[in-house]
C-alpha cells in the first residue's frame, strides 16, 4: 500500500500514514503532500477505517517544505502550480486525524500538524515556523491556524522570531493535546485512536464539522450549524443504540449508520 514518500498501513481500524523521507528530515516535497492527502481521502472513504494517524520518525515529524524544490519558485510559477490547493482538501477530511510528533515539526511540517485534529507530541518535540529565517513566511495556513489556536500576540511572536517552541509550551497554549515520553507517543496516539474508534462515527464527523465551524464563523451561524448537525445525529441507528444502551445500563455497539 505504501507510496514513494509515505508508508501506509492499518492498525485495527486506524489508518496509519508515516512520512518517509528520512534523509531530509521528512521535508515535504509536493509529491509527498499529494500522496498524504490522497491517502487521507482514501482512508476517509474506507468503511473499515475510523481514525487516521499520521507520524514521522523518531528524529523528525517533518522539517518543513522541501527548500531545494522551492528555492527557484517565482510568484508566477507558484500561481500556476497552485501548490496549496491540495492542502485545502485536507480540511475536508471528515474522520478524526491524529498527529504523533517526535522531533521537529517545522514550517510546512508544523502546518501539517495544525491541519490535524488531535496532536500527541514527545516531551522533547519542537514546533516552529523558521520561514522568516529563509526570507519568506508560512504559506500552508500557518499564520491563520496558529493564531486561531493560541491568539494573536503569541502567534505573532513565534512566527516573527522563527524560533521553535517546546512541546510543554505548545501544550500550555492549547496548540497540542497531549505530551508523552518520546518512545510512548505512538502508543498514546493509538490509544486515543482506539477510544475514538468506539465512539459513534457519524457523531464524530458531525462534531468535527461543528467545532471547525466555531473557529471560523460568527457564533449565531455556528450555533445554527451545530443545531442542524444535532438533529441529523438523530437520523442514525447509532443514536438509537447509544441511548438505548444507556437506559439498559450496557455498553453501546456502534455501527456507523
Ligand atoms: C530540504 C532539508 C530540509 C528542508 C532538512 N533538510 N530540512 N532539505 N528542505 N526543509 C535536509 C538537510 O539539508 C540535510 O541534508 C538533512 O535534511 C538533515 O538535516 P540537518 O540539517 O543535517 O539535520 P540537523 O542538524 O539535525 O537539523 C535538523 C533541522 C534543520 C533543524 C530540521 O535541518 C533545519 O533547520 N531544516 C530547515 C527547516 C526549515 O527552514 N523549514 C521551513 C521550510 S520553509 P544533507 O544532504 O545535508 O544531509 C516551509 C514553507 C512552508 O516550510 C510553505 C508551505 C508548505
Amino acid at each position: 500500500m505504501s507510496k514513494e514518500h509515505i508508508n501506509v498501513y492499518t492498525e485495527g481500524s486506524t489508518g496509519v500514514i508515516q512520512l518517509n523521507r528520512p534523509k531530509v528530515a521528512n521535508a515535504l516535497n509536493r509529491k509527498m503532500v499529494d500522496e498524504i492527502v490522497e491517502q487521507m481521502e482514501a482512508f476517509d472513504r474506507d468503511e473499515t477505517i475510523r481514525v487516521i494517524f499520521i507520524k514521522g520518525n523518531e528524529k523528525a515529524f517533518a522539517a518543513g517544505a522541501d527548500i531545494e524544490e522551492m528555492m527557484d519558485d517565482t510568484p508566477l510559477s507558484l500561481e500556476q502550480l497552485d501548490p496549496f490547493a491540495v492542502w485545502d482538501r485536507m480540511m475536508l477530511i471528515k474522520k478524526p486525524i491524529i498527529a504523533g510528533v517526535n522531533g521537529f515539526a517545522l514550517g510546512g511540517g508544523f502546518e501539517l500538524v495544525l491541519h490535524c485534529d488531535l496532536i500527541v507530541a514527545a516531551e522533547d518535540a519542537k514546533f516552529g515556523f523558521p520561514e522568516v529565517n529563509l526570507g519568506v513566511m508560512p504559506g500552508a495556513g500557518g499564520t491563520q491556524l496558529l493564531t486561531k489556536a493560541m491568539g494573536r500576540a503569541k502567534a505573532l511572536e513565534w512566527i516573527w522570531l522563527g524560533q521553535p517552541m517546546g512541546a510543554q509550551e505548545a501544550l500550555n497554549y492549547g496548540v497540542i493535546n497531549r505530551i508523552a515520553a518520546p518512545e510512548l507517543v505512538e502508543e498514546e496516539a493509538l490509544r486515543l485512536a482506539s477510544q475514538l474508534s468506539k465512539q459513534a462515527p457519524v457523531s464524530l464527523r458531525l462534531i468535527k464539522e461543528a467545532v471547525s465551524e466555531a473557529v471560523d464563523t460568527p457564533l449565531n451561524e455556528g450555533l445554527t450549524l451545530e443545531r442542524k448537525n444535532f438533529y441529523l445525529a438523530f437520523a442514525t441507528q447509532d443514536q438509537k443504540e447509544g441511548m438505548k444502551a444507556f437506559t439498559e445500563k450496557r455498553r453501546p455497539s456502534f455501527k456507523g449508520v
